[in-house]
């Protein structure tokens, strides 16, 4: 039997409409802010989605282009503007930054209060100990996405591939934090087939496509695929062998479709609560 369809457009729709009417509650429209440092072809995609949807949600949106070249200074100091621009409530720095710049000095200089990606010190620690004020937006959306199919996770095995600060360590935490029992696998996992044997839920982020085969899939799993891999003939395609693992699980996010937007629609949903945030102190 085919695996049931987790549509990530129609649930983020469902959040963007109420990201949109609750943005017009406020008294000033929230701001956004995306910097985009480099020339990367997907980078550059993902910063117009951005830049589109927070556009459409009626809010102000600013996208910063700086050259590969620009110094870590330039990015500090464009960020240390936003910091001091009242209209701005949420900075985001795209990732990956060129190498010669220090991608965590950068995120650590955004102040906390406009952070949207949750990857400032305070706010990654914040979640770690199970306290969130900032929750990234890819692992956010995943949750949200469980929640919205009634997917439950207490007493679960979640099997977390990938351990990067943007997705599979935060996953792996907010999964606990929903008593889930997690494992957490990575490119030293040995015998990753046996793992995946015995999960309930599988959340893929490493970057490879079709990296995970349908045919270690448990027949009751749930499948999360987090990885947007462009092949050589111009197909999207993620982490997941998706042909096959959709007849050999119970549930699957497609790519695209999946979490792109949910990861689209939590972007805004933290702009707008950083403005409440912003508004209201
Ligand atoms: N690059 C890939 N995913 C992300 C994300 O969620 N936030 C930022 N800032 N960069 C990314």
């Amino acid at each position: 039997m085919s695996a049931l369809i987790l549509d990530g457009r129609k649930c983020a729709k469902h959040y963007l409409m109420e990201a949109r009417r609750q943005a017009g509650d406020l008294s000033r429209a929230p701001g956004i802010s995306v910097i985009r440092v480099g020339e990367d072809p997907a980078s550059k995609v993902y910063v117009s989605k951005k830049a589109a949807r927070a556009q459409r949600l009626g809010y102000v949106q600013r996208t910063i282009v700086l050259s590969e070249n620009a110094t870590e200074q330039a990015v500090l100091e464009q960020v240390n503007l936003l910091n001091s621009d009242d209209s701005i409530d949420g900075i985001l720095v795209q990732l990956p930054l060129p190498n010669h710049i220090n991608a965590q000095r950068v995120l650590d200089s955004i102040e906390p209060s406009k952070d949207v990606d949750g990857f400032h010190i305070h706010n990654a620690g914040a979640l770690s100990q199970g306290r969130p004020e900032v929750v990234p937006c890819t692992p956010k959306g995943v949750m949200r996405l469980l929640s919205f199919y009634d997917i439950s996770l207490s007493g679960k095995h979640a099997v977390v591939i990938g351990r990067s600060n943007i997705v599979g360590r935060p996953m792996a935490q907010l999964l606990e934090q929903a008593n889930a029992t997690v494992t957490v696998c990575h490119s030293r996992t040995q015998n990753l087939q046996g793992i995946l044997a015995n999960a309930d839920i599988v959340v893929a982020a490493v970057g490879r496509a079709h990296f995970v085969k349908g045919e270690w899939l448990k027949a009751d799993s749930v499948v999360i695929d987090v990885g947007i891999n462009r092949l050589d003939d111009g197909r999207l395609v993620g982490d997941v062998a998706f042909e096959t693992a959709v007849n050999h699980c119970a549930a699957i996010t497609p790519v695209p479709g999946g979490i792109g937007p949910m990861t689209i629609a939590m972007l805004m949903e933290n702009t707008l609560r950083q403005s409440e945030r912003h508004q209201n102190s």
